[in-house]
């Protein structure tokens, strides 16, 4: 039987940033914990255009062309899902929340019929304040657009007070919890591809 498959998006604009390290401590933990095929994605590399809410996609195909054209399949296809993102304005980068609107052809289709049921998923998310509120935004949008994919929001992981660069490598505990979500996603995708 061939390994899982799992598309690992880095949602960060920065590249090498504190959630693209928290992301790749996880993505090692998973693959020295069981056989895992990762597909990662780093969004600032794509050229993804915001969706034009025109509806288009209700016939079934978005007209923009443009990166999503290799990224829908891979939506449809992986077994899991791994996105990792700074909190930006409460919210999220909108170079992800571009790719996460392009969802809306999945939500167009409905209850999620042609999905792959039961796949998890996992968010990291990272920011540099401490409030009790700072994942809400984030957390509500990951949850509805894995709902709109058929993924379960498996596990999360939201680290407070990060800011700088590099900052998070000072963050054992952080990078710990990294690599505990990687292998228990490991764990998971074993689980829901039998
Ligand atoms: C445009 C922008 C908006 C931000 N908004 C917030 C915010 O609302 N709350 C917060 O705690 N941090 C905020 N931050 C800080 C980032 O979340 C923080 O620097 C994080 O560690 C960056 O992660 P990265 O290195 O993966 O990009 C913001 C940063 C930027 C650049």
């Amino acid at each position: 039987m061939s390994a899982p498959v799992i598309l690992a998006i880095a949602g960060s604009p920065r590249r090498q940033g504190n959630s693209e390290t928290l992301l790749d401590a996880a993505l090692f933990a998973m693959t020295a914990a069981a056989p895992v095929t990762v597909h990662k994605l780093v969004v600032p590399e794509l050229h993804i255009l915001p969706c034009r809410a025109c509806d288009a996609c209700r016939s079934g195909r978005c007209v923009q062309r443009d990166d999503m054209d290799r990224l829908y399949p891979l939506l449809e296809a992986v077994d899991g899902l791994l996105v990792a993102s700074p909190v930006f304005f409460m919210g999220l980068p909108a170079q992800l929340k571009a790719v996460i609107d392009r969802g809306q052809l999945f939500w167009n289709r409905g209850p999620q019929a042609s999905l792959p049921l039961r796949r998890p998923g996992a968010f990291i998310a990272v920011g540099a304040t401490r409030g009790s509120k700072l994942f809400v935004g984030s957390v509500q949008t990951i949850r509805c657009w894995f709902d709109a994919l058929g993924v379960t929001y498996h596990r999360e992981l939201k680290v407070r007070g990060v800011d700088a660069r590099g900052a998070i490598l000072g963050e054992a505990q952080a990078l710990a919890d990294a690599q505990a979500l990687g292998r228990d996603l490991a764990a998971a995708l074993g689980a829901a591809t039998g």
